[in-house]
């Protein structure tokens, strides 16, 4: 399939699905790939036909969603915001809690890939928070809509690309080598929970501290989908507690009730009154 018939296709069904265009532009090899793939898989010859097969029903509609996740993660992505998180927010967090008479930080990684989020936070949480907070624990959901991606979060093996920005004595007492692969240690899986959920349909129980919603929902989904997932990330998130996107990402219409933090992808949200 060319470059440019993948993309004239794609420019007319991401919208049907509630996708957006720009968000796939320079990931759009791996959909056209499966699409190309899928093309074979039923004997199809080109991206005509196919869009013949899409106009039958909602079956095919339904893969086709399932070719634009893009499962693109690793640990310590976006080095700055974990810093930050590990020297500050989860601190800050945790002395939050302890006020307010609470052993539990929670928080929820949503579109979590195979983990890589969510047990950074978990390594974070032991080697920054723990040794000054020892009352204290987190709790760490990840959410994601494909089924190998959560089995793969629960395996919890990864291989050395996944692990290159994580600093490397952290790596070294986080992980068991096992030949190429990497296995975080059991104590590191404690708390850390994940269920598969499809972000557009069900949203786990709040109320979180801490919200990571990044290269998911306002880089691939269309604005009206951006709105309608930022509300219901709001419901779950308390006020005075953070969300966490991604770096090239913003928040839909500026997102009033959340104050940036300076020079980085994380909103501390404002309680009622607070300007
Ligand atoms: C690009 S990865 C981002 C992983 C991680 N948050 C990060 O920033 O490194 C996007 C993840 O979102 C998941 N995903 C895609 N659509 C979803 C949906 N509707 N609901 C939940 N997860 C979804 C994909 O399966 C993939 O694992």
């Amino acid at each position: 399939m060319r470059d440019r018939d993948c993309i004239g296709f794609l420019q007319w069904a991401l919208p049907r699905l509630g996708l957006r265009w720009p968000g796939y532009r320079k990931v759009r090899g791996t959909v056209c790939k499966r699409v190309g793939r899928r093309l074979r898989a039923l004997g199809l010859v080109d991206l005509d036909a196919y869009r013949d097969v899409l106009a039958a029903g909602p079956r095919e509609w339904e893969y086709l969603e399932t070719f634009c996740r893009i499962p693109i993660s690793r640990f310590w992505r976006d080095r700055g915001v974990f810093e930050r998180l590990g020297r500050e927010i989860l601190p800050a967090l945790a002395a939050d809690a302890r006020k307010r008479g609470r052993r539990l930080v929670r928080c929820w990684s949503a579109g979590c890939a195979s983990g890589e989020e969510a047990y950074s936070l978990r390594i974070l949480w032991r080697e920054d928070v723990q040794p000054a907070f020892p009352e204290a624990e987190i709790s760490i959901l990840g959410t994601d809509a494909e089924p190998t991606m959560i089995a793969r979060a629960e395996a919890a093996c990864y291989g050395a690309g996944s692990l290159k920005d994580l600093p490397p004595e952290w790596r070294d007492r986080a992980f068991d080598r096992d030949g190429a692969v990497l296995r975080l240690r059991p104590e590191l899986r404690q708390g850390v929970v994940f269920r598969l959920q499809d972000i557009r349909e069900m949203q786990p129980e709040g109320p979180f501290d801490l919200i990571l919603c990044r290269n998911l929902a306002f880089t691939y989904f269309a604005e009206p989908l951006q709105r309608a997932v930022l509300e219901r990330i709001d419901r779950r998130l308390r006020a005075g507690g953070y969300l966490v996107i991604g770096s090239h990402e913003r928040l839909p219409d500026d997102a009033p009730g959340y104050a940036p933090l300076d020079g980085l992808p994380v909103y501390r949200k404002r309680a009622d009154g607070e300007r």
